[in-house]
């Protein structure tokens, strides 16, 4: 006997990302008349917790009984297995329903580790992404990837499940250390190339600013990159295949990530993984001289060429890349440069290329 099961699931799953500047304080206003869960579970990392305590107390918390909060060690070793359960027997023990929500305060691996749980707890309940860090707000909290990592590679366990709104406040940078604020730099370099020629063009012209850390040229910097991945993930949520475009850089990037045990901060191996697949563009792909030179240049004037791949061997990080998600059957799948702001999916490159462009 067969039975068909018809099942065509059509869902209106947008939400609205606000950013600016000391919006912060508006959040308590959105959560609780527009959501208005009957918890709100914040999730949070130390660093965020101890320089912004008393603003999550007064902005948000206030007087009201439906928040609580959870603190997570900072670090990217919070991404893991362990986290996750430990997470995810405090949430069951403040006893959700499926109105509550999650609100993920932080960088990357608290907005990862929080989407994940909220995507499992009770079969997915909905959360709120306030991302602290450049690299949260341009790129990990924009789109519904969540995930943890395993010994193997990043983000081998996780779901799609997207946010229901996301607050970027530019406010929450002006505490970034600088090494972290450099690193956030390598992802928009990315967003930039991939799809914004005339983004790339302005960080070239204003390099020097934004490595000043003079906020107004970062901020457009960022509300670009913002857009960019929002049209990105608008046309293709699950990575079926455009999506794909904003893995420029971390097939590489991710293997040197795993292989340092992820004490390379996040940006300094994508900065890598660009670098590397920029020149696999050039040899494979007809991305022309200059504008590899234009990406080599940019890497360097931003301080972010520090080399690290020479402390990781080829044959260990192809080793590394065959975990990665990017692969289909025995082939490595790249997503390469055709121009500055154009990127083309799905090209596969063989091992003896890649090892020159690694090596080059
Ligand atoms: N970070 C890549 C993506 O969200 O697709």
């Amino acid at each position: 006997m067969k039975i068909h099961l018809p099942l065509k699931v059509k869902k209106d799953l947008s939400y609205q990302i606000q950013i600016g500047n000391n919006i912060f304080k508006d959040l308590r206003k959105i959560v609780l008349s527009k959501f208005n869960p009957d918890k709100a579970i914040i999730i949070t990392d130390e660093n965020v917790f101890n320089l912004y305590e008393q603003k999550i107390e007064n902005e948000l918390i206030g007087n009201s009984s439906k928040f609580e909060i959870i603190v997570i060690a900072a670090g990217e070793e919070s991404k893991s297995q362990q986290t996750r359960d430990e997470l995810e027997n405090k949430i069951i023990d403040l006893k959700p329903t499926r109105s509550s929500m999650i609100i993920a305060i932080g960088g990357g691996v608290v907005g990862d580790i929080s989407g994940f749980l909220a995507s499992v707890i009770l079969r997915g309940i909905r959360y709120i992404q306030v991302p602290t860090t450049i690299i949260a707000q341009v790129d990990s909290s924009i789109g519904g990837k969540t995930g943890i990592n395993t010994k193997h590679s990043k983000n081998l366990i996780g779901t799609f499940h997207q946010p229901s709104f996301i607050l970027v406040d530019f406010d929450f940078l002006s505490t970034l250390p600088y090494e972290e604020y450099l690193s956030g730099l390598a992802e928009i370099v990315k967003s930039l190339l991939i799809a914004s020629k005339s983004g790339f063009e302005y960080l070239e012209k204003f390099s020097e600013k934004i490595l000043n850390r003079e906020e107004i040229y970062l901020q457009k910097l960022i509300k670009e990159s913002i857009r960019t991945k929002a049209q990105i993930v608008a046309k293709d949520p699950e990575e079926k295949n455009l999506r794909k475009v904003l893995n420029f850089g971390h097939t590489i990037g991710h293997a040197i990530e795993a292989l340092s045990n992820y004490k390379i901060k996040h940006g300094f191996a994508i900065a890598e993984g660009i670098l590397v697949e920029s020149y696999l563009s050039f040899i494979t792909n007809k991305l022309s001289e200059v504008d590899l030179f234009r990406i080599q240049y940019i890497v360097n004037r931003l301080t972010l060429d520090k080399n690290l791949r020479k402390e990781f061997s080829f044959n260990d990080i192809y080793e590394k890349m065959t975990y990665d998600k990017k692969k289909t059957g025995d082939q490595i799948n790249f997503s390469l440069l055709r121009e500055i702001g154009k990127c083309e999916i799905n090209k596969t490159v063989s091992k003896e290329l890649i090892e020159i462009a690694y090596n080059h």
